[in-house]
């Protein structure tokens, strides 16, 4: 129980977008972020074996590393694995990442709202159950991006992007139906907030970008037992935060990304 940390899970680099948000509502955490890198994209995974894949590699994890909360930062997974997490790892507590359908329903004026995910967060019942639950009023359009997630991938290391290629996967959001117009675009894949400016930019109008990281950490900080004494600069050297990744080889951009995260990279996990 005494140190035990908070472990931070996707296919890749995006739930750093998730990671920055906790570490600042959660300062007195270690945290343990994980990408499967070696099975990314995740967006494009036939649905059975993504999820055994998932539940092989949480088993490895939770022994390994006794996270005392798992965040599951990652839509794709969560859309299909959060349940059978919670089923084949009881009391353990798992934080998912579903797309923000509620708050943009409860939020948008014209009606019109637009879902950015992954191909597969597009296709799970798990979205069009949200969508029946919370946002029958409305008009939702779902858009799945192929490329988004590995553009973000390549923006974070690279530290640009072609955004005409941004503009192609987003221009699908935008409606305009008897003179509304889309007003909210639900970023419903962890990887997109880090690409935020270049939609705003490529948009054809302004509108609302749904980022639910900080709900997400927020989610987590309500789960965690008691806070706990801030640590002192001292000891901070002896808990670093560490990074791991599937593939046990990231690029030496990624691994200088995740030291600008406040991430030690270590030896890696096997799926
Ligand atoms: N970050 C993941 C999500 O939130 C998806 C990236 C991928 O395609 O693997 O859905």
């Amino acid at each position: 129980m005494a140190d035990q940390p908070v472990l931070m899970f996707d296919s890749g680099i995006g739930g750093l977008t998730v990671l920055r948000e906790a570490r600042v509502l959660i300062p007195d955490r270690r945290f343990v972020y994980v990408a499967d890198d070696a099975g990314f994209p995740y967006g494009a995974w036939e649905e059975p074996a993504l999820r055994e894949r998932i539940l092989t590699l949480f088993a490895d994890l939770l022994e390994r590393y006794d996270p005392e909360i798992s965040v599951i930062a990652c839509n794709t997974a969560s859309t299909l694995v959060i349940e059978a997490l919670r089923e084949r790892f009881p009391g353990h507590p798992f934080v998912g990442t579903v797309p923000a359908i509620k708050p943009a329903a409860e939020r948008t004026r014209s009606g019109l709202v637009s879902v950015l995910a992954t191909p597969g967060t597009v296709k799970r019942q798990y979205t069009r159950d949200l969508i029946t639950q919370w946002a029958s009023r409305c008009h939702v359009r779902l858009v799945g991006s192929d490329k988004l997630a590995a553009l973000a991938e390549i923006y974070m290391r690279d530290g640009f992007v072609d955004e005409e290629a941004v503009r192609a996967e987003i221009a699908p959001c935008f409606i305009e139906q008897d003179g509304a117009r889309t007003d909210i675009v639900v970023l419903a894949c962890t990887h997109y907030p880090f690409l935020a400016n270049r939609m705003r930019k490529t948009a054809p109008w302004p509108v609302d970008w749904l980022d639910p990281a900080e709900a997400i950490a927020r989610r987590a900080l309500s789960l965690l037992a008691a806070q706990r004494a801030p640590v002192l600069p001292a000891a901070a050297a002896e808990r670093a935060d560490i990074a791991v990744f599937t593939s046990g080889k990231p690029e030496f951009a990624t691994s200088r990304l995740m030291q600008g995260f406040g991430l030690t990279v270590r030896q890696p996990v096997t799926a």
